[in-house]
């Protein structure tokens, strides 16, 4: 694998491609909120399925000020943040923590302003209202009975805002969906599944599903790291040691399951897929690891999680993923996959993917 200045120097060279993709996004579709390219093109018609990627430009946007000091970028950040201020009390989807820790929380971060805090601890009580008693559960955007394994990368803010307020009955429900989930969601082997079914009478778990994966028992890569990451949040949060044994076994069937380029298909169990990558799942990996190489006692392990996650910045930094030699492309991040069964965002670039990839970025960087 190339050294490690080397690499800092291909992750500044991929931040600087970055700002060219994100300046030519917000002047040329201004206020708009891209969720995934078509032929490489933001603007399009194809659908959106659910609305949860609206935070991801405000973090992008609050990242390029990090990496430039460009009084520019800040003033995007803020506008693009501003936007989405009125979702704080939106209880149609499961996507609060997307939307307000990728936007708002980075902007908190550099101010420490308390209206700011104000506006993600509303979210993170917004969020806390879709818990359901039967079944100790969050609910998913698209049914009262339906678990998402996404959703444990938007408990962080439930946890947030339950410590902000001293909230004992908030903490108990961000706690208790994290035990539902990985009781239900994530197996054995520390493969996960897309979504758990419920009982709505009596809370009983019926049975384990997917939308986005193959099938209900494979193995969706994002789906994977979402929880990944997602419980190792929940144990920096709660000190939990289950959360973080989670999160171990969820990288390690990364590490195993994943050609040695670190980034894996849509799905694992798949047989033949039509597309070998979706690089916003090695994105979303890399920065788990990242986190996890922090949030683990075993200094092996560190070095492990450390040295892969680098290994997928390096893949995801040569030009077959970055779009640095694609003319015409808008996104920053090739190969990225939204929904294949719903022909949506397939072999494109999608907004968490650049999202996440630009935090592994800052983070190789010691930005973040
Ligand atoms: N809905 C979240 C995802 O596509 O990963």
């Amino acid at each position: 694998m190339t050294d490690r200045s080397l690499l800092r120097a291909k992750c500044r060279t991929a931040l600087d491609f970055a700002g060219t993709q994100l300046r030519h996004l917000v002047e040329i579709y201004p206020d708009f909120f891209p969720m995934y390219t078509v032929q490489g093109k933001w603007k399009h018609s194809g659908e959106a399925w659910t609305n949860w990627c609206e935070g991801f430009l405000g973090g992008q946007l609050w990242m390029m000020y990090k990496h430039t000091g460009d009084a520019y970028w800040r003033a995007k950040a803020e506008h693009y943040s501003r936007l989405v201020e009125h979702r704080k009390t939106d209880r149609n989807v499961h996507d609060l923590g997307f939307v307000f820790w990728s936007s708002w929380k980075r902007w908190y971060d550099l101010t420490g302003d308390d209206r700011l805090k104000a506006v993600i601890v509303e979210a993170g009580q917004t969020m806390g209202l879709r818990f359901k008693e039967k079944g100790q559960y969050l609910r998913s955007f698209v049914a009262d009975e339906s678990l998402f394994i996404d959703i444990m990368m938007n408990v962080g803010i439930i946890y947030y805002a339950a410590l902000q307020t001293q909230d004992a009955d908030l903490l108990r429900i961000a706690n208790q969906h994290c035990l539902t989930t990985r009781k239900t969601l994530v197996r054995g082997d520390g493969s996960t599944a897309h979504e758990g079914i419920f009982d709505l009478e009596t809370g009983e778990f019926l049975r384990q599903s997917t939308h986005q994966g193959w099938r209900g028992d494979s193995s969706w890569a994002r789906g994977l790291t979402w929880a990944l990451y997602g419980f190792g949040t929940a144990y920096s949060f709660s000190g939990d040691v289950r959360f973080l044994q989670t999160a171990e076994a969820c990288a390690n069937f990364y590490m195993e399951r994943t050609p040695d380029h670190g980034v894996p298909p849509n799905d694992w169990d798949e047989p033949n897929p039509a597309y070998p990558y979706e690089s916003s799942a090695a994105a979303i990996a890399a920065s788990g690891l990242l986190n996890l190489a922090k949030l683990t006692g075993d200094p092996a392990r560190a070095r492990l999680y450390e040295g892969y996650a680098l290994r997928i910045v390096d893949t995801l930094t040569e030009p077959e993923f970055l779009a640095v030699e694609t003319p015409g492309w808008e996104g920053i991040l090739k190969h990225g996959m939204y929904h294949e069964r719903k022909s949506l965002g397939v072999d494109e670039s999608v907004m968490w993917g650049e999202h996440f990839f630009m935090e592994a970025l800052c983070k190789v960087l010691g930005y973040a």
